[in-house]
């Protein structure tokens, strides 16, 4: 592999280790940040990521809490149990996992977080925050990837970033976050999507490519410039008979011959996701600083 290996794990953990002054000063206090995670319905992958992310809480010392429903829960029931969360002193952050069963209407359920504990950063007001320039709760993997290249020492000042995604939770916001005028972004951003004509002529020009399309193996090797970085965002199951689980992870990067090609590269898993989840640890020690 002729590209350096981007380690997701080894940035969270530094991540964590700057964490734990701002932890000991809350103890001292008297408080001890929660997190409330909620999960609705039995998709197999969200209930992964709530242990990975109760796991993260109990390794830094923070109290949390996965409050699980059947996916037959009504879009009443939920609107009331976050009233209750928001109502709640000892809760700081509260996060729903995505998906939501079809019945559910996402958008009202996240508009009823109250904007102070959405340690997601999916609130209209947070957006808007992140958009104005203002102090906002950051989305975790946007803001995970931010940290990712800063800790690895990549600058995104005057670069050529071309993301390929435009969800609302990854690649809208990722681009507002690093377009802005500041330390670690100043980039030039383009947003390349489904409708994108010759998404190749923009990545071939990218210093910085961001793949975050949900398609997985989708950037291959003549789509990207020798010398330029590649982050995956991308976590997709794919069949593997070789393994017992019957599937594999592979990412939105074509990992074997694009890391023959670029000069750095981060690997899926161990990169984007644990910074994912180091973010929302961030997030919930600030939602307890306020
Ligand atoms: N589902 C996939 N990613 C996320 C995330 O970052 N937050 C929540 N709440 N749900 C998700």
């Amino acid at each position: 592999m002729a590209a350096k290996l981007i380690d997701g794990r080894k940035v969270a953990d530094q991540i964590y280790a700057d964490l734990e002054s701002d932890i000991t000063a809350l103890k001292r206090k008297g408080v001890i940040p929660k997190l409330t995670v909620v999960l609705v319905g039995d998709d197999p992958a969200s209930a992964v990521y709530v242990r990975m992310k109760a796991k993260a809480c109990e390794k830094l010392g923070l109290i949390s809490e996965t409050l699980t429903f059947p996916a037959s829960m009504t879009q009443k029931e939920i609107l009331q149990l976050i009233d209750q969360l928001n109502a709640n002193s000892n809760v700081h952050g509260i996060l729903v996992q995505m998906p939501l069963p079809d019945q559910m209407d996402a958008n009202e359920v996240i508009e009823r977080i109250s904007p102070e504990k959405d340690v997601d950063g999916f609130h209209p007001v947070n957006k808007g925050r992140l958009q104005s320039g203002l102090d906002a709760f950051l989305p975790c993997t946007p803001f995970g990837v931010q940290k990712m290249l800063e800790y690895s020492g990549i600058s995104t000042v005057g670069k050529n970033v071309v993301i390929v995604g435009r969800s609302q939770i990854v690649g809208m916001p990722l681009a507002l976050l690093l377009a802005q005028k500041r330390n670690n972004a100043d980039a030039t951003v383009t947003i390349c999507h489904s409708r994108t004509k010759n998404i190749d002529f923009f990545t071939k020009n990218a210093d910085i490519v961001i793949a975050a399309i949900g398609k997985p193996e989708f950037i291959t090797a003549s789509m990207v410039a020798e010398n330029s970085i590649v982050i995956d965002v991308g976590v997709n199951r794919v069949e593997d008979p070789r393994s017992e689980r019957g599937y594999k992870l592979v990412g939105d990067v074509k990992f074997d011959e694009v890391s023959e090609k670029v000069q750095a590269i981060t690997p899926v898993p161990g990169g984007v996701g644990p910074m994912t989840i180091a973010m929302l640890m961030y997030n919930t020690v600030k939602a307890a600083q306020e």
